[in-house]
C-alpha cells in the first residue's frame, strides 16, 4: 500500500496523485520510491496506456524536494539525493514507454517543476505557479531542472528563472512554451483526460518510437535523425503499421487495442 500517492486507473488511463497536500506534496524518498514503484508496475501493465501525474488538493502540485529532508545533508549526500532522484524518478518519466502528461494543478516549484518538466506534455490550472527557487535556499535545480528548463524555455529565460529563483504565472508559463496549455482548474482533469483520450486512439507502438526518437535529440552523443530512421523503419515490422494502413485503405478507423 503506498502512503504518499494514489493511483486511479480508468479506461485506460491512470492518474498518479502525489499526496501529501499538508506538506504541499513536497517529494520525500518515500514518495519518489513510491512513484518509482507506481510507474515500474504501470509500464508493464497493459491496462494502462496514458499516465497522468498531479498533486493532491487544490493548492500544490507540488513544492518542490523536501526541504526539511535534506537540511543536514553533506556534499556526498546531496549527491546522491539528485542521483537517486534523477535514476528513479525524472529520468524514469522522460523516457517512459507511454505518454505521461502533467496535469499541474498549483504550486510546481523547485523538484515538482522539475518533474513536470520531465513529463511528455504540461497542462496548467490558471492558479498554478511555477518556477526554479533553488538557489534562494543556497542550492541550485538537481533533478534535472537546470537542463530541462533550458530545453523548454531556451537558455535566456531559463538563466533568469534560475537565477532570480522567482514564479511565474500559468499565463507566463504558457507564453514561453513552458506548459501545453493553460485552463481553469475546475476543468483541469478533464482537459488532460481529453488529451489522453485523443492519444489513446493512435498506435501505442508508434508512440512508444516517437518518445525514444523525441528524447534522442537531446540525448549527448545519439543523433537524433539516425534514431529517427531506426524507428521509423521498425515500425513497417509491427502488427499496428499493418492495422493503421490497412485502416486508412479500407476506410475506417484503425483499432489498434484489440
Ligand atoms: N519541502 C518541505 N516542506 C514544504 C515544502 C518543501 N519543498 N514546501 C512547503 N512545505 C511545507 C511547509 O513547510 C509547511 O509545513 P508546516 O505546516 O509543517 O510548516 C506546509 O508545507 C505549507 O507550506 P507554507 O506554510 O510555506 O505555505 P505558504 O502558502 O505560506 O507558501 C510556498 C507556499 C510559497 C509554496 C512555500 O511553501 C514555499 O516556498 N515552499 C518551498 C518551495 C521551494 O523552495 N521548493 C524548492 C525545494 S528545493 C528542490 O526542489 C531541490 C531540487 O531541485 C532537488
Amino acid at each position: 500500500m503506498y502512503e504518499n500517492i494514489s493511483v486511479n486507473l480508468s479506461d485506460g488511463i491512470a492518474v498518479l496523485t502525489i499526496n501529501r497536500p499538508k506538506q504541499l506534496n513536497a517529494l520525500n524518498k518515500r514518495t519518489i520510491e513510491e512513484a518509482h514503484a507506481a510507474l515500474r508496475e504501470m509500464e508493464s501493465d497493459n491496462e494502462v496506456a496514458v499516465v497522468i501525474l498531479t498533486g493532491a488538493e487544490n493548492k500544490a502540485f507540488v513544492a518542490g524536494a523536501d526541504i526539511k529532508e535534506f537540511a543536514d545533508f553533506t556534499i556526498a549526500q546531496g549527491g546522491a539525493l539528485a542521483k537517486n532522484g534523477q535514476d528513479l524518478l525524472f529520468t524514469l518519466v522522460e523516457h517512459y514507454p507511454k505518454p505521461v502528461i502533467a496535469a499541474v494543478n498549483g504550486f510546481a516549484l523547485g523538484g515538482g517543476l522539475e518533474l513536470a518538466m520531465s513529463a511528455h506534455i504540461r497542462i496548467a490550472s490558471a492558479n498554478a505557479k511555477m518556477g526554479l527557487p533553488e538557489v534562494s535556499l543556497g542550492v541550485i535545480p538537481g533533478y534535472g531542472g537546470t537542463q530541462r528548463l533550458a530545453q523548454l524555455v531556451g537558455k535566456g529565460k531559463a538563466n533568469e528563472l534560475i537565477f532570480t529563483a522567482g514564479m511565474i504565472s500559468a499565463d507566463e508559463a504558457f507564453r514561453c512554451g513552458l506548459v501545453n496549455a493553460v485552463v481553469e482548474q475546475d476543468a483541469l482533469m478533464e482537459a488532460a483526460m481529453r488529451m489522453a483520450s485523443k492519444i489513446l486512439r493512435n498506435s501505442p507502438m508508434a508512440i512508444r518510437a516517437a518518445i525514444r526518437a523525441v528524447n534522442a535529440g537531446y540525448t549527448s552523443g545519439v543523433n537524433g535523425y539516425e534514431v529517427e530512421i531506426e524507428e521509423f523503419a521498425k515500425c513497417f515490422g509491427t502488427e499496428e503499421f499493418k492495422e493503421g494502413t490497412n485502416a486508412f485503405i479500407e476506410k475506417r478507423k484503425a483499432n489498434f487495442r484489440k
